[in-house]
């Protein structure tokens, strides 16, 4: 079986999907999968294996030639639906959720309201753009972020009234639309969900981000965290969040895997994101969790490509 795995891409997480990718080409078993690397630049430019430049009709042509194709695109441009909207397009069976899933996951205002609609917790917050910027007032903490941006790239913890102006600013010059949330309290908790080749749909054992030293913002987002997997949590929670993350997957027509990240109350699960192109290094949560479930990383990805769609 030929595999097209495209990695790369036009935002700031190109590095990311880069080393995402490299881990899926080196990961595939060899002795099942015939493996083809395409990569698009941070302008937009597709590359062979090689790195040479052949553009959207050489990719064309490579992809025709391959039986399934693995996006690893993180953010705009790729996990949003775009890739799986030119397989579509293009009548290429591709891993991975398609582009319905993919756009509304990206978008963390339409995630809100799929989540409320299904029952699942989300932070209180509301929607802001340029027009009505202005007439927004601080009165407890709040995080901003843009609504379709990649990483956490223009989110900012707002404690101070004067500090909100410029953190609208900041979200505003990368996204039309901005999302201002209460601050939630809680450990941060990630749940895997993967729909096997077989259609059974399953959760990993959750696993947590535990941030050393202080647990404040920048410990969190700054990338001096710590994973722990199992979670250490008692039957209530662990079931809530597999129970939340399952709806979260089903809600939003999901496929392949994703990773759902929330936020563990006192009061529940609080639903952050969900990502349909995860992070997808040997090192990164989804391979962990789905490693401490007995699945190793080859078999991750043999499931996902047995699991394409077409
Ligand atoms: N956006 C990064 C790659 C993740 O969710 O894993
Ligand atoms: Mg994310």
């Amino acid at each position: 079986t030929r595999v097209a795995v495209i990695g790369g891409g036009q935002n700031c997480e190109h590095d990311v999907s880069l080393a995402s990718a490299a881990s899926v080409v080196a990961g595939l078993d060899p002795a099942t999968y015939d493996v083809v690397p395409l990569t698009i630049g941070r302008d937009g430019t597709w590359r062979d294996r090689g790195m040479r430049p052949i553009g959207l009709s050489g990719a064309a042509e490579v992809l025709r030639g391959c039986d399934v194709v693995f996006p690893v695109v993180h953010g705009p441009r790729g996990e949003d639906g775009a890739l799986a909207a030119l397989c579509e397009l293009a009548g290429l069976p591709y891993v991975g959720s398609g582009i319905r899933p993919g756009a509304l996951a990206m978008d963390k205002w339409a995630t809100k309201l799929v989540a409320q609609a299904v029952g699942i917790a989300t932070a209180p917050g509301g929607l802001v753009t340029a027009a009505t910027a202005a007439h927004l007032r601080w009165s407890r903490p709040v995080v901003v972020k843009p609504v379709a941006a990649g990483s956490s790239l223009g989110v900012s913890l707002v404690t101070a009234p004067e500090a909100l102006r410029p953190a609208l600013d900041a979200a505003l010059a990368l996204d039309d639309r901005v999302l201002v949330e209460d601050v939630v309290a809680g450990r941060e908790i990630d749940v895997a969900v993967l729909r096997r080749a077989d259609g059974r749909v399953v959760a990993a054992p959750a696993l947590e981000i535990v941030a050393q030293g202080l647990f404040d913002y920048d410990a969190k987002y700054g990338g001096h965290a710590d994973f722990r997997v199992p979670a250490v949590l008692d039957d209530v929670d662990a079931k809530a969040l597999e129970d939340a993350a399952l709806s979260a997957y089903d809600a939003l027509g999901c496929a392949g895997v994703v990773r759902v990240d929330f936020f563990l109350t006192e009061a529940g699960p609080v639903l952050n994101e969900v990502n349909t192109t995860p992070g997808m290094t040997q090192h990164s949560q989804v391979p962990r969790m789905f490693a401490a479930a007995g699945l190793s990383y080859a078999d991750l990805l043999d499931e996902l490509v047995r699991g394409a769609h077409r």
